[in-house]
């Protein structure tokens, strides 16, 4: 037994933002952009918020799918910028989208977030205990990102991904591997609020995300080959009976390192991020929906999705569509 995703979603805030822009904000050039990461615009909230872009990814994953919102058995949302504590960003959907059965939490793994949720909708739905789930990815990374900072303010974009995924017999999910290295947790951080009570003063440093961009360039071209060996051996299947590598969207040269690595043409590892920059969580769901939208996907297609980052975290997930 396996689930399958049958409907997909997405949604991005309204205002895109050019690299031009970002030239009047910190000392960088739209060339150097697009030549060192591939990005040359992203979409960052005036007003959106992780559970608004949430919502609206389910709603259209739902609808892709035929269902209503009343079926739905569990809400997961992984994000790493939600605006509030409590509630979660899954009880917000669940609100806004009306799923009034389901349970719905949050989960955090920063950039592996989505495929980690989407392993443990497989994990509810294979041991029997629900029938089916929403599955997003959703970030507002644009109010934890330093926008003084040319390291890291060039790269990401806010937006939302969403699948429905249901019990089925074969097909759908073939294998899968995740991976969590605590050790090298500095590489990529974001802090929250400093600890502050009558008891006890820390001093508040700057929250924002901070980032050593060689280190993660580094650990995702060595490992997400063999992240993605370790999967596809699960499946039984090679890396030439691949379709489709849906990768973290984060740089368009980490991409082309890692195709190399499998030996495998760049025409088979599709590519929005020229259009919407590094979107964390949101970045596979955002990618497999556009695709999906465009009718690229048919059935029997195998697909290979994969994402890295904070953590350290990485996952691979081999996919037949159906
Ligand atoms: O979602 C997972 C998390 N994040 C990532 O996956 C990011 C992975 N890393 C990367 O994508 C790349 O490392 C970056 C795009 C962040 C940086 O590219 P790089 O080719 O690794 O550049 P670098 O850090 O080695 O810097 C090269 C030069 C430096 O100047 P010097 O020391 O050679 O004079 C930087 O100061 O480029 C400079 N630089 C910039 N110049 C113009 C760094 N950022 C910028 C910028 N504009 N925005």
């Amino acid at each position: 037994m396996s689930i399958k995703i049958t409907g997909t979603g997405s949604a991005l805030p309204v205002r895109a933002v050019t690299n031009e822009e970002i030239t009047h904000l910190v000392d960088t050039s739209d060339e150097w952009i697009r030549e060192r990461t591939g990005i040359g615009g992203r979409h960052v909230s005036t007003g959106e918020t992780v559970a608004s872009l949430a919502a609206r990814a389910c709603g259209l994953a739902l609808e892709n799918a035929g269902k209503s919102a009343r079926e739905v058995e569990l809400i997961l949302v992984a994000t790493c910028s939600p605006e509030d504590v409590t509630p979660c960003a899954a009880c917000q959907v669940q609100e806004q989208i009306g799923a009034v059965n389901a349970v719905a939490f949050d989960l955090n793994a920063a950039c592996s977030g989505f495929l980690f949720a989407l392993h443990t909708a497989w994990a509810y739905v294979e041991s029997g205990i629900y029938q089916n789930a929403l599955v997003a990815g959703s970030e507002v990374l644009s109010k934890i990102v330093d926008w003084e900072d040319r390291g890291t303010c060039i790269l990401f974009g806010d937006g939302a991904g969403a699948v429905y995924v249901e019990k089925c017999e074969d097909g759908g999910i073939l294998g899968f591997v995740q991976h969590s290295d605590g050790s090298r947790g500095h590489v990529l951080s974001g802090a929250c609020r400093a600890l502050e009570n009558p008891f006890f003063h820390q001093e508040q440093t700057k929250n924002y995300i901070k980032m050593d961009g060689r280190e993660i360039f580094s650990f995702a071209v060595r490992q997400i080959p063999k992240t993605i060996e370790e999967a596809l051996a699960r499946a039984e299947l090679s890396a030439g009976e691949v379709d489709l590598f849906l990768l973290h969207q984060a740089n368009r040269r980490i991409i082309e390192g890692i195709s190399k690595r499998l030996g495998v043409d760049m025409d088979r590892f599709p590519m929005n991020l020229e259009r919407v920059g590094n979107t964390s969580s949101a970045s596979i769901p955002l990618l497999l929906d556009e695709i999906n939208r465009k009718g690229a996907l048919k059935p029997g297609m195998r697909l290979v999705l994969s994402g890295f980052g904070g953590g350290l975290t990485c996952g691979a997930c081999v996919v037949e569509w159906q």
